[in-house]
């Protein structure tokens, strides 16, 4: 009896700010029956730009969070956190907790790519983790990795589309192109907004890899081997740190509907 209920908790999903709205989009798409509690740092938002030491301890207060609600299973959705933080973070908090590295990861793992491309912030980036992870689990590649910071601020400010994403989409993802990458990861919350200018700018033949599709499985597999997947319908409560001016438009943006009600969160610090 004990066991149904606990099955009925929700899923933690935190990141940076609205963006991770874009990872929720696309885990309620696959895996509907579960409930999430998600939580946005937008008082402190962009995690990107900030030291592997600020980012650590802001995602501790943001797990800290999302305890509170007695979620069954984390999810850090924000890349900067997932390839900055993640030996910290579990080591410090014995409940699962599902990065947005390994999905990428596993998206690759049938296919035989010998040159692969990675984009993401600069803590994404620098921290090499998706490099690390990628050697570790296929021989005789090679990585080409760029930061691409402006396509945080063109996302949230919904300019997608047009000449100005694609001269910056061009900017950044040529000299990838020009490595001869079969597959490019997009390793960041904001880049799937950015989806169709920047497969006009790499073409047809590149194999773009969103982590975002494929987190799910990896939720819904660590739940089951838990036994603790749920049956019921799901329901998503969203929590930020601070009401940003223009909030709801870029929830909407991200999370592809009406995010309904917003609520202040407040974190103890
Ligand atoms: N959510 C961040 C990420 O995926 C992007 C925005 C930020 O820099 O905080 O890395």
């Amino acid at each position: 009896m004990q066991e149904c209920a606990f099955n009925q908790n929700p899923i933690g999903i935190f990141d940076s700010g609205v963006g991770g709205l874009s990872i929720v989009k696309e885990i309620r798409k696959k895996i509907p029956n579960e409930s999430i509690v998600y939580f946005g740092d937008t008082a402190r938002v962009p995690y990107g730009t900030k030291s592997k030491e600020t980012i650590t301890r802001f995602a501790k207060e943001d797990i800290g969070f999302l305890r509170s609600h007695k979620v069954k299973i984390i999810v850090s959705a924000c890349f900067s956190v997932s390839s900055n933080a993640l030996p910290e973070l579990r080591e410090e908090f014995d409940i699962p907790i599902i990065d947005m590295i390994s999905p990428g990861i596993e998206a690759l793992r049938d296919k035989s790519y010998r040159k692969i491309g990675v984009i993401g912030t600069n803590a994404t980036i620098e921290s090499g983790a998706f490099e690390h992870e990628l050697k570790r689990n296929f021989k005789n590649i090679k990585i080409y990795s760029t930061p691409c910071p402006l396509f945080v601020p063109l996302a949230e400010e919904g300019w997608t589309n047009g000449k100005v994403p694609q001269l910056i989409a061009e900017k950044y993802l040529s000299p990838l192109i020009q490595k001869g990458i079969e597959s490019l990861i997009l390793g960041c919350t904001h880049y799937p907004l950015l989806y169709s200018v920047i497969r006009k700018v790499v073409g047809d033949e590149i194999d773009i890899i969103q982590p975002g599709k494929e987190v799910a499985t990896l939720i819904k597999k660590s739940l089951q081997d838990r036994g603790q997947d749920s049956e019921n319908k799901g329901s998503l409560q969203i929590f930020l740190s601070d009401i940003p001016r223009g909030f709801k438009r870029i929830a909407t943006q991200f999370l592809g509907q009406n995010p309904g009600q917003i609520r202040l969160a407040k974190l103890s610090n």
